[in-house]
Formats: structure tokens, sequence, C-alpha cells
């Protein structure tokens, strides 16, 4: 909770979209925070003390007798609401409008026709234009003293608005980017109708943090993984701006890291943080305990236990810990919330070297748990983190041991360091390092044959991944060109011994995944 700046509530009735209502209100640089209906209560609103409310969208019809209902706490407290797609059917039966189910749900790409003037449509020039729908049930009745503001093609009532109440509905979704104008009908809600003054500001956010954190680690110690990663990183930097000696950083060179990512890492951090920077390099325990082993699953659980055995084993010979810092971000706060109790299918143990066991009895703190990605790399940036560190592609907490499909052994892990340092180098020399959202190889366990010189060779098959994404939830395969397709393949073929064929991976997420395992 950010007291120092106005927020907006965002109220989740489980919408696949609501992560995205969030985004689109930080980038009007306005602090809000998500919480699921059924957590709404007036203690919770008295100790948020929202400036507006957004009700998002979600899977259930107001028309069923189970479905969420609308807290009347929310209209009591009488701030700006702006309702979306669900969030409009409940104002609807709250007021004592008509909804009922459609023949047809409307999915996807509509025509909206503006009917009246409205300033969540301020500064749109078009009378029609394309937005994005998701919803099986409509209005049939508005409530009195509403307004019907735009219709779409397919004769639904696609807006509404109380302007005295100000409360504005919507139908379609302006959260999702295949709505136009979508940005500015949430800019035009926070902008025009909720009176905010306090914009969330990242270098305010940093000057609360470091205060928030002296006061709460006083004069204990914390520790803190560090993988040379963003968020452990930018964590890292905001805790020692905080409590300077206090911290302590602990990097488990597991032996999966890129080719001198491990003396890269130390350098930069000794110089930043001295002594109180331990590197552990535990690489032959995490090969011992995964010899013989080539199951994904098994083998992500033994590195993830493995690396919290380590990391304990450290930690314990640092007096006085009471705190342990973590790198969690927003994301992964919302993710952990369960939507209606339903089962989601797991796809893969995530282990995040970041993220270190509760049951050490040490107080987890997050600094950065209300924060968006690219909201921490902002933060990096006012610490004076590198610039090539802030801008590094994701790396998994396993590292290239799940780049490894089967066995993994030394020779394996160096043939690979290699040939994905050429890799890189050569996205970065082209320029297209920062056009990618993420790129890396995979040595795979097939040999085939192949000729170089007169020579036969019967070696090693890489294949290179390069992918664009938003979060990596989702994912499409960048399109090289065939030039730079063949530069890569040469490359690499005349220059690490031990892999004589390269594939490209075409596949986009989903089917895929990111990773191979
Ligand atoms: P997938 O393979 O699930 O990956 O499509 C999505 C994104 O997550 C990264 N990833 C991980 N990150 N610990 C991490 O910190 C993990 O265990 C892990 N597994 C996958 C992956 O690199 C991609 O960016």
């Amino acid at each position: 909770m950010n007291a120092k700046f106005d927020t907006v509530l965002i109220v989740d009735y489980g919408s696949q979209y609501t992560q995205l209502i969030a985004r689109r209100v930080r980038e009007s640089q306005v602090y809000c925070e998500i919480y699921p209906y059924n957590k709404i209560s007036k203690k919770l609103i008295n100790k948020i003390k929202p400036s507006a409310f957004i009700l998002s969208g979600g899977p259930k019809s107001v028309l069923d007798k189970s479905s969420p209902k609308l807290n009347s706490n929310i209209l009591n407290y009488k701030k700006p609401i702006m309702a979306i797609c669900y969030g409009m059917q409940l104002i609807t039966n709250n007021f004592n409008g008509i909804v009922m189910k459609s023949k047809y749900r409307e999915y996807g790409h509509t025509i909206i026709n503006i009917k009246k003037k409205s300033l969540v449509f301020n500064g749109i020039k078009k009378l029609r234009f394309k937005v994005w729908m998701s919803h099986g049930d409509n209005i049939k009745k508005i409530p009195n003293n509403f307004k019907i503001t735009s219709i779409s093609n397919n004769n639904i009532i696609s807006s509404i608005e109380n302007n005295t109440k100000k409360i504005y509905c919507l139908q379609f979704h302006p959260e999702v980017y295949h709505t136009d104008f979508g940005n500015k009908i949430i800019n035009n809600f926070i902008n025009k109708i909720c009176n905010i003054k306090n914009k969330f500001k990242i270098k305010n956010f940093i000057d609360d943090k470091i205060v928030e954190l002296k006061r709460n680690i006083g004069e204990s110690r914390i520790i803190c993984g560090l993988s040379g990663g963003v968020d452990s990183t930018v964590t890292a930097f905001l805790l020692n701006r905080a409590v300077s000696k206090k911290l302590f950083c602990i990097f488990v060179d597991h032996g999966f890291l890129r080719k001198e990512e491990s003396q890269e890492v130390e350098s930069i951090f000794k110089k930043k943080f001295g002594n109180n920077f331990i590197r552990i390099d535990a690489s032959n325990i995490f090969l011992k305990k995964l010899k013989n082993i080539s199951n994904p699953e098994i083998k992500r659980k033994i590195i993830g236990k493995t690396f919290i055995e380590v990391f304990e084993k450290t930690a314990k010979k640092i007096s006085n810990v009471k705190y342990l810092g973590q790198g969690t971000l927003y994301p992964d706060v919302i993710e952990s919330i369960p939507f209606f109790g339903g089962p989601t299918a797991k796809i893969k143990s995530h282990h995040n070297v970041g993220g270190l066991p509760k049951k050490m009895q040490l107080k987890v703190i997050e600094p950065l748990r209300t924060l968006f990605k690219d909201e921490v790399r902002e933060v990096g940036k006012s610490l004076k983190i590198d610039k090539n560190l802030l801008l590094r592609h994701p790396f998994p907490g396993p590292g290239l041991a799940i780049r490894i499909p089967g066995e993994i052994n030394k020779n394996k892990i160096l043939i690979l360091q290699n040939a994905d340092h050429l890799f890189i180098n050569y996205l970065k020399q082209k320029k297209l390092y920062n056009k990618i959202w993420q790129a890396f190889s995979v040595l795979l366990p097939v040999k085939s044959v192949g000729v170089m010189g007169d020579e036969r060779t019967y070696n090693y098959t890489l294949v290179i991944r390069a992918v664009k994404s938003v979060d990596g939830m989702t994912a499409d395969f960048f399109m090289f060109t065939e030039q730079q397709l063949k530069d890569i393949s040469s490359l690499i073929i005349n220059n690490v011994k031990g892999i004589n064929r390269v594939l490209y991976d075409f596949t986009s997420k989903p089917p895929g995944t990111i990773e191979w395992e």
C-alpha cells in the first residue's frame, strides 16, 4: 500500500484481462492495486482510500445465482467507478436495469457507434471505431438515470453512464490492445473524471521505499539471493541504498550460467557490495545431483532443492539475519491468487533463484512486489544500474540445465555456452538483440552425420530460439532473414567444436513453451 500516491482500486471478477487494466492505469502514471471481489470490505476500502474503482470483467453471468455480487461498500464510498463488461452488468443489475442472455456471444472485434458525448470518449474524433468484446449477456434495459453513450454494430448497448454518480460502464474491453483508443478511454477516466492529484512517480516510489525499508529492517541484517537477473539486481541495489552494510547478497553459481556470466556477476557486485557479496561455486554439487537425470520436471525439482540447501548453508554463517529480500514482481503476486478455486494445469515447476523458502524463519521483504517489469527497469535506471544488465533477456533460474534435454555433463555445458555466446553476440552486433524479447540456444541429445572439409563428422545438433513477447505468457517466434539464418548457422558450425548441425525453432507459444524443458 502506498499512502503517498492516489490509488485506483481494481476489483477483479476473474477476467483474464485484469492485469492489463492495472498496466493501463500505471501507464497513466497512477498507482493501482488489484483485489479479488471477495476480498473487498469496508475495512479494506477505508485502508486504501481509493480515488476511484474499476470493476473488471469476469467469466460468470450475473443471471446465475452463485455469481459474484457487487459489494455495496464500493457504491457507498461514492468515488468514480469504471465498470467493464461483467462489471457493467453488475451495475445494471444493482440499479434495476435488465441484463439478458443473448442469442449469440459477441466475441472479438466489433464496431461501436458513439451516440452521446461522454467524458470517457473525450478527444476521440471518430464516431465509429473498433473495440474488443467478450461477453454472452448484454443489457436489455438500462437503469434509470443512466444514459446510453454508444451502441455496437450488432445493436448491443456498448456503454452507459450516470454522470451525477460518476459511474461509467463499458461492455467492451478498453484494456485490451485490440480496442482502438483503449488507452485514451482509461486515461480519460483517470484524468478527466477522477480527481487524482498524487500521481505515481518512480522517484517518489524509490524515496518512500528506502524510508520504509530502513524503518522495517532497523539494526538487523538482511540477506538476498542474487542471480544477476534484473529483478534480484534491482532488489539488491534498492536494499543497499536503504541499509548499506546490513545487506548480504548471496550468489549461488550452479554451473549452468552463460559463458563468462559467473565472473561478470562477481566483478559487478563485488565492486558494489565488497565483502557483503558472497559467491558460492556449487557447480560440482549440482552436476553430481543431476547425474543420469533426464526428466525435465525431476531436473527442475533437484535444482530448486539443491539451490535452497546451498543458500541456507551459506546464510547460516551470517549472524543477526532477520530478513530475506526477494525480487517478487506484481504479476507474480497476482498470478498466485487463485480464482474460483479452479485448478489450473501445471506446465512446469518454475524455479526462480530469487524464490527462496519461507521456512527459513526469516521475514520476507519484497520491495518490488507492487511493480511491473518495465517499472522495475525504471527503478534500476534511477539507481544507476548498468543498462546492459537491465535490458538483458530473461534467463530461467535453472539456467542451461533446462536447455540441454537429456543427461547433462560438463562437455555439453561447454559446447552450449560457446554456441550461445556466439549467437547472442551476433544478435547484438546486428542490433537485433533489443528487438527480440528472448533468444537462446538448446543443445539436443541428437548426433548426426556431416562433412567438414573432407572429413566425416558425427556431432551434436543445436537449436536456436528467438521469440517476441510482452510478458512471456504468449510468444511468437522471431522472423530472421535468410541471410541472418545462414550467418548464424555457419558462425556456430565453423567455430564450435562438437556441433555440426543448427536448427531454427519456429514454434510459437502456445502450442510450444519458450524453454524446451
Ligand atoms: P516457458 O518456458 O514456461 O517460459 O514458456 C516463460 C518464461 O519464463 C522463463 N522461465 C523461468 N524463469 N525460473 C525462472 O526464473 C524458471 O524455472 C523458469 N522456467 C522458464 C523462460 O525463460 C521464459 O522467459
